[in-house]
């Protein structure tokens, strides 16, 4: 070692030169070498001392590792048994909801259907129309909170197409036309040379009425939701900014930041998946989904949707 050692003692300007490796547990963690301007000889304290110093100093930085490793070791553990603890139960889920929309679903199909009938031929008694239409009215909230779960827990690859958003939300506000009653307005506000969204548009349509029910619902005396729809760019890109705003009371600041959790409901017949599978939904998409405040009052929620590159997602079918 003795010339690898005279050309380090050079570069350090040192003109003598003391080292001693750190090992510890049989490897190599380094050296620590100590120099002098002078040209002197060590002694065999000073040698020992400095061994003694370095395996010390190895130990040390071996048991830091090993700490290291240690503590990187149990996170790893705790998020793998979180997402087994997550992905099981949300297959215990899918499996449950699966069985509940096949007992239920056809039942309700067929109650729904009877009501809708004898509210035809009624008798007009006020008192019989009104029992037919809360079957008619809560059998198909129960096969909405189905078709929820279903989503929730099966959820499908978005199926990727060109999709223009002004046309798909005029074409569902009729279906709204009932919870919306007379007691909320809608306004809507198309910017120009918006471009067409890279969409599955029955997904986009589901998110978009998760919103809007949700808006009504929290506007029980009535009022107003802004619907926007506007060009921004998503990563650099051409995207579709779909705005959702109404006058109601807004969040508390403390569930701002839940109400995208699976399960997280202050309805006292809410489910809690609504904004959960709104949130999947759009992530499946790449886009993004938000909430806020809207100051005054209310809340608005913003989704981002990418768009059509040139030639890169095939024309709609049909409508
Ligand atoms: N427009 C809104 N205004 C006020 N609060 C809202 C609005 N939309 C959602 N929320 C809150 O977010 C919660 C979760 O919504 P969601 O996931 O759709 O479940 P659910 O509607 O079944 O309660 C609601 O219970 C409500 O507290
Ligand atoms: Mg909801």
């Amino acid at each position: 070692a003795g010339a690898t050692q005279r050309e380090f003692a050079g570069a350090l300007r040192a003109r003598s030169l003391l080292a001693a490796p750190m090992r510890a547990g049989g490897k190599q963690a380094g050296a620590i070498v100590v120099t002098d301007p002078s040209p002197r000889t060590y002694s065999r304290e000073e040698i020992t001392a400095l061994q003694t110093l370095a395996t010390d100093a190895a130990v040390c930085l071996a048991s830091a590792h090993l700490l290291e490793d240690l503590a990187q070791s149990n996170d790893e553990m705790r998020s793998a048994r979180e997402q087994a603890v997550q992905s099981e139960s949300l297959a215990a889920i899918g499996r449950l909801s699966a069985s509940i929309a096949h007992e239920f679903r056809n039942p309700l199909a067929g109650i729904s259907a009877a009501a809708q009938a004898l509210l035809k031929v009624s008798d007009r008694d006020p008192g019989n129309v009104q029992l037919l239409q809360i079957i008619d009215r809560e059998s198909k909230r129960l096969n909405r909170l189905i078709t929820d779960f279903l989503q929730f827990a099966r959820p499908r690859q978005p199926a990727l197409r060109r999709v223009t958003v002004s046309a798909l939300v005029e074409g569902l506000l009729p279906s709204l036309a009932q919870e919306l009653a007379d007691r909320v307005r809608i306004e809507r506000i198309y910017a120009p040379d918006v471009p067409a969204a890279n969409a599955d548009g029955d997904l986009v349509r589901l998110v978009l009425m998760q919103l809007l029910v949700n808006a009504i619902q929290a506007m029980p005396d009535g009022g107003l939701i802004r619907i926007r729809v506007a060009a921004v760019p998503l990563r650099g890109l051409p995207a579709v900014e779909i705005s959702i705003e109404d006058t109601g009371p807004g969040l508390p600041p403390a569930d701002l930041g839940r109400v995208f959790e699976p399960f997280f409901s202050t309805k006292k017949t809410g489910t809690g998946l609504g904004l959960a599978i709104c949130h999947q939904i759009i992530s499946a998409h790449r886009g993004t989904i938000a909430v806020q405040n809207v100051p005054g009052g209310g809340a608005r929620f913003v989704l981002v949707l990418p768009g059509v590159r040139s030639g890169s997602a095939p024309p709609a079918i049909g409508p």
